[in-house]
């Protein structure tokens, strides 16, 4: 198996061709946030928490750590100015539904911090649910701030089976939208 050695932040990496730069820095005792990510699924690079900053040659640029792949003689930088400003953002963009929800229901802080307290459009029920139980049994209905996550009920006996989703959703809402739909 080829490695590939590269810089980030002071650390000297190592890794096998094909790692991505989130799971390198994983591997090697780094925090990046990031919310779309699993090892159970693909990456799917939606919610872009895990942007990181890499130098290959003169060039910089601003990526996506969980679908970049390490490359040889790259500087990555995880926790930049430009960096924590495009996270700020981020976080800006999910903060009107998570405080709208928080204060309809007298949610003042949470127990399960620094989980959210809703659908976050993450992606990764759907995902492990196309991708690794081929059933599509959860999917996305809609676009833009319209989009919303479904459940098929006429599933309901494989999901009660499976219910592998759960775990994986940081909000809990797959649990309690499971809970009304079966
Ligand atoms: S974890 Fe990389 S885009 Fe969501």
């Amino acid at each position: 198996m080829s490695t590939v050695t590269f810089q980030m932040n002071d650390k000297t990496i190592q890794a096998e061709k094909g790692t991505t730069l989130l799971k390198a820095a994983r591997e090697n005792g780094i925090t990046i946030p990031s919310m779309c990510n699993s090892d159970k699924v693909k990456p799917y690079g939606a919610c872009r928490l895990c942007m990181v900053e890499v130098t290959k040659g003169k060039r910089t640029r601003i990526v996506a750590s969980c679908v970049y792949e390490a490359e040889e003689g790259i500087v990555v930088r995880t926790d930049t100015e430009e960096v924590r400003k495009i996270r700020r953002m981020i976080i800006e963009l999910l903060w009107p539904t998570v405080t709208g929800l928080a204060k309809e229901y007298g949610v003042e802080s949470s127990r399960f911090h620094p989980k959210t307290v809703d659908c976050n459009l993450c992606g990764l029920c759907v995902r492990y649910c196309t991708e690794v139980r081929k059933l599509d049994a959860v999917f996305f209905k809609g676009r833009g701030l319209d989009r919303e996550l479904c459940i098929l009920p006429e599933l309901a006996k494989e999901c009660s089976f499976c219910k592998e989703c759960h775990s994986l959703c940081s909000g809990g809402w797959i649990v309690h939208q499971a809970g009304q739909t079966f």
